[in-house]
């Protein structure tokens, strides 16, 4: 490294550790155990509700395998944080606004190449994208499934988790070990469970309560009840159109759900956030 490249690290690392918490954004993971639970659909709807609401919201599609939040909004990127991250475009390049005003960063690779970065161009590339965490209220990280090392990152780094399952077994269980697996990386972690595709506000409860019982039995921890979003067929007709169902069906079952879970997060908007989550995702996957 030379000496120019040494003075500049300093002051890029200097800047990093003021990470102001008060204007950082609050982040949030939405995740899953299993796959295909409806964490993309969530996060790109909650996402449009609260940008109708007059909240400045991001989702980074942070889903190393088949990314499609973009799908599901029908906007496209050519410019992803890959290319970021290669120093090949600016960060506002990537940024694409999504129907119904909020934003969308196309993440995927760009995320897990920070693992393979020298120390000197991590740091270039955390200062880079602390942008984002100044520019929003609230960042929504659609992870994919499961708990790999990449998504992990995600987890451990966010503010809060809002871990989504279905009624089914598999899905429940699947929920139940992310959450034991994150607590046992992090102590006094937030969990709020999300039923999604139930038949009624009575089935996410149950849900909600066996998930809750076995986290405060053997984790010790007490999970938050983040309501429920009903299983609604209007859901998959939005999909095919590629419009987030809140825009294209507003008074369905689903959407009023959605419209719900908005004005609960928004409640919370003073949540405690600690910031600098991409410095912390930069030094999680880094390991
Ligand atoms: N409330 C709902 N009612 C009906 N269908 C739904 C609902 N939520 C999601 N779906 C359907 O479930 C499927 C999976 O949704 P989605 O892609 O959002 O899940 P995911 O958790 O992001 O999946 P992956 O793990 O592959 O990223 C989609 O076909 C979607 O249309
Ligand atoms: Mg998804």
């Amino acid at each position: 490294m030379s000496r120019d490249q040494a003075t500049e690290l300093r002051e890029l690392v200097k800047g990093l550790s003021k990470d102001k918490a008060e204007n950082a954004a609050r982040v949030i993971a939405v995740t899953s155990g299993k796959g295909g639970v409806g964490k993309s659909n969530i996060s790109v709807n909650l996402s449009a509700r609260l940008a109708k609401m007059g909240r400045k919201v991001a989702v980074l599609d942070a889903d190393m395998g088949l990314a499609n939040a973009d799908v599901l909004c029908n906007v496209t990127s050519r410019v992803n944080l890959a290319h970021v991250v290669a120093g090949r475009k600016r960060l506002a390049e990537a940024v694409v606004e999504a129907p119904g005003g909020f934003h969308l960063i196309p993440g995927a690779s760009g995320l897990s190449q920070m693992a393979n970065l020298s120390e000197f161009e991590r740091a270039r590339v955390v200062s880079t994208f602390r942008q984002l965490e100044t520019d929003y209220d609230l960042l929504l990280i659609d992870t994919g499934a499961g708990i790999g090392p990449n998504v992990m990152s995600f987890l451990l780094a966010a503010d809060e988790l809002l871990v989504v399952t279905t009624p089914e077994p598999t899905s429940i269980t699947d929920a139940y070990a992310l959450v034991k697996a994150v607590s046992r990386q992090r102590e006094n972690v937030k969990v709020d469970l999300l039923t999604n595709m139930v038949r009624d506000r009575d089935e996410g409860r149950r849900v909600y309560d066996r998930v809750s019982v076995v986290c405060r039995r053997f984790l010790g921890i007490s999970i938050g009840d983040a309501g429920h979003v009903v299983h609604d067929p209007r859901v998959s007709g939005a999909v095919r159109r590629r419009l987030p169902f809140v825009l294209d069906v507003p008074d369905s079952p689903a959407s009023l759900c959605i419209k719900q879970l908005a004005h609960k997060l928004d409640r919370h908007a003073s949540e405690p956030r600690s910031g600098g989550f991409f410095r912390k995702v930069a030094s999680w996957l880094a390991g």
